[in-house]
């Protein structure tokens, strides 16, 4: 992975995701690792963010890089009307990796082949999420104590949901079962269900929370993306579609847990926050373990 951009989770193959896990799970055990003190890391975020950007900063500063960048492009030269690519070139002369959001589909396809050090995607627009699926991957391992043979059910927001996308196509390496929860006005795009086609494994759709309760492993809880709605009325429409609350649990598996990329508005009740299915909070700690994994891979001190 030495020197790879990651833009795609299909950039990694299954092997490669099952070692940074594996790294992943040694920097849970001993965070304070200062294998990149060589390192400048550039963390630029063109769309809004909390959890991935500050977990890839401190992931960063606990190997011992030093983070450049910027959380909000209205204070860059962006402003005055430079080009995506010409500011990728720039940063590329001044740090070892680029980790970049942008709120356009493939933003960091075009960042990578500019750039001449790894870039990794934190999000371009509806399309993918690699660095979330890892740490998806990895909260789903911690929980499961397996990634096989999963009845995975992902709900809300699956036409926008880039974390969806990911988390999809990387659990078809592992003979998951997809039950797809959404409002028709939401549902998966087909050109992620064809990698379930292709993969020859299951999916089932529904419109209503509660017909997979019993049968999940996995609830992926999503918020319905209201800056992706190009109008307000559709966004009305399908805000409140689906809200989980405590007694809903009632009749999940005894091994079932909840994830979420999070933030999440009203699509979990705080009531389920203490319950023994919630997992979102740790999840997002997650991010940083799996965040110094990806960097030090990268890196090639890993
Ligand atoms: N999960 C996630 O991408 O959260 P942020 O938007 O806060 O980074």
């Amino acid at each position: 992975m030495k020197g790879k951009s990651l833009i795609s989770i299909t950039d990694f193959n299954k092997e490669q995701q099952l070692r940074i896990l594996e790294i992943a799970a040694g920097f849970e055990k001993n965070p304070n690792q200062k294998l990149l003190n060589d390192h400048v890391v550039a963390s630029l975020f063109f769309e809004p963010s909390t959890r991935t950007r500050l977990s890839f900063e401190t992931a960063a500063n606990r190997l011992g890089a030093r983070v450049i960048g910027f959380s909000d492009s209205g204070s860059t030269s962006v402003k005055k009307g430079e080009s995506l690519k010409d500011t990728i070139i720039m940063v590329s002369g001044y740090a070892d990796i680029i980790v970049m959001r942008h709120p356009r589909e493939g933003a960091a396809r075009w960042a990578s082949e500019v750039s001449t050090v790894p870039v990794i995607n934190a999000g371009d627009g509806a399309n993918q999420h690699p660095t979330q699926c890892l740490l998806d991957m990895y909260s789903i391992m911690q929980t499961q104590g397996k990634l096989e043979d999963l009845n995975i059910a992902f709900v809300g927001d699956l036409k926008y949901g880039r974390t969806v996308h990911s988390l999809v196509q990387a659990m078809c390496n592992f003979n998951a079962t997809f039950h797809l929860v959404s409002p028709e006005e939401l549902k998966l795009p087909s050109s992620v269900k064809m990698h379930i086609k292709n993969a020859k494994l299951e999916y089932h759709q529904y419109t209503e929370l509660q017909d997979i309760m019993h049968i999940a492993d996995i609830i992926y809880m999503t918020r319905i993306q209201k800056e992706r709605f190009s109008d307000p009325m559709e966004y009305e429409k399908v805000k409140n579609s689906y809200v989980l609350n405590k007694s809903m649990l009632e009749t999940s598996k005894q091994n079932m847990k909840i994830l979420h990329p999070l933030p999440r508005v009203n699509e979990i009740s705080e009531d389920v926050d203490n319950m023994p299915q919630a997992f979102y909070f740790k999840q997002a700690e997650n991010g940083v373990y799996v965040r110094q994994a990806l960097l030090a891979a990268i890196a090639g001190v890993k």
